[in-house]
């Protein structure tokens, strides 16, 4: 039987947050955080998701794993809705920014690493203990930290307990939420080569979530950039990256420091609009160099080469 090109499709997906109470307790306002998200993640593939703070990246992240409920729209994970059936939960694991908040201060390392299999019930206790040792080395991890706690770690070791944790259920996906941010900048590099080896090692598919597009133009296959809560350009890395057209994507681009330059770097014009107030028409408008009357109206989505793009003039 032809395995499924896609690992994940996603329809149509909205996230809404209730904000503030009213007196009978029905929400004052509604924060629309993602707003009709679609995209397709082939196996095996790398998809970069990129946006500033703000921008909705979690928000998606956790939809996918199971962490938030969407308010509409379809998340397929091998053809199938997502739903909470342990054998299609074990199938996408997350790994969150900062494992000095993800993981259980006062656990070990032993019981970090093997939870996931202990609540799945899988293997007997020492059978879960080899698995424990196996992934832990596959993590670039010794046996020594098996019995230490998360705050006897330095953080590029704390990261690599949170990405065997993930391993250990043996996951085709892994959601990785900026795993790299809350690492010293000496660190970042190992923890990212890390990754990547374990993608090819493994034939994993990952969604690798960065503020930062140049990081993640290094590995990803696919990228889509996301604006308070859209996604604005979406297409493969070379198409995105090389030949940015969205003008949110090349100020993206702009604002990334080039090491190899001195005073390049082009901070996005202006703040961002509040998600409980976007801007009517194309929610770029209040900042866009390209902005037109026109733009007073929505734009929708024009399929230019391989990408998609949501910009009346782009
Ligand atoms: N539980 C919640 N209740 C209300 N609003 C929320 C909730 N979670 C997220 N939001 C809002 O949804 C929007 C998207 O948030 P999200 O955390 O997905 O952004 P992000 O792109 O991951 O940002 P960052 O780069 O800072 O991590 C933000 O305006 C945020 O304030
Ligand atoms: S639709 Fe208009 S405002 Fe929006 S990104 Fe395109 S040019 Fe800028
Ligand atoms: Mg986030």
């Amino acid at each position: 039987m032809n395995e499924r090109v896609n690992l994940l499709e996603v329809r149509n997906l909205c996230k809404k947050f209730p904000v503030g109470e009213r007196f009978f307790g029905a929400p004052r306002h509604w924060l629309h955080a993602v707003c009709d998200v679609e995209f397709d993640i082939p196996r095996k593939s790398v998809f970069g998701f990129v946006g500033e703070s703000g921008s909705g990246k979690s928000t998606i992240a956790n939809m996918i794993s199971g962490v938030h409920h969407p308010s509409s729209g379809q998340i397929l994970f091998k053809g199938r809705p997502l739903s909470d059936a342990p054998e299609v939960r074990r199938g996408i694991q997350m790994v969150f920014q900062d494992p000095e908040t993800s993981l259980d201060p006062r656990k070990t390392v032993r019981f970090l690493v093997g939870e996931g299999l202990a609540l799945h019930r899988m293997g007997t206790k020492s059978e879960r203990d080899v698995k424990v040792r196996t992934v832990l080395s596959s993590v670039g991890l010794s046996y020594e930290v098996l019995n230490k706690y998360p705050h006897e770690l330095s953080g590029g070791q704390r990261q690599r307990v949170a990405v065997a944790r993930a391993l250990i259920l043996q996951p085709e996906l892994l959601v990785l939420d900026e795993p790299t941010s809350a690492l010293d900048v000496s660190v970042q590099a190992q923890i990212l080569n890390l990754l990547m080896d374990l993608q090819r090692a493994f034939s994993l598919t990952y969604i690798f979530i960065t503020h930062d597009l140049k990081i993640v133009s290094h590995f990803a296959d696919n990228i889509a950039v996301l604006y308070l809560g859209r996604i604005v350009e979406i297409g493969p890395v070379d198409e995105v990256v090389d030949k940015p057209r969205h003008p949110y994507t090349r100020a993206l681009l702009d604002s990334v420091p080039d090491p190899g330059k001195a005073l390049n770097r082009k901070p996005i014009k202006g703040e961002i609009p509040s998600p409980l107030d976007p801007p009517a028409g194309c929610v770029f408008r209040t900042r866009c160099p390209l902005a037109h009357e026109i733009c007073r109206i929505a734009p929708e989505y024009r399929i230019v080469q391989k990408s998609r793009i949501l910009c009346h003039l782009a």
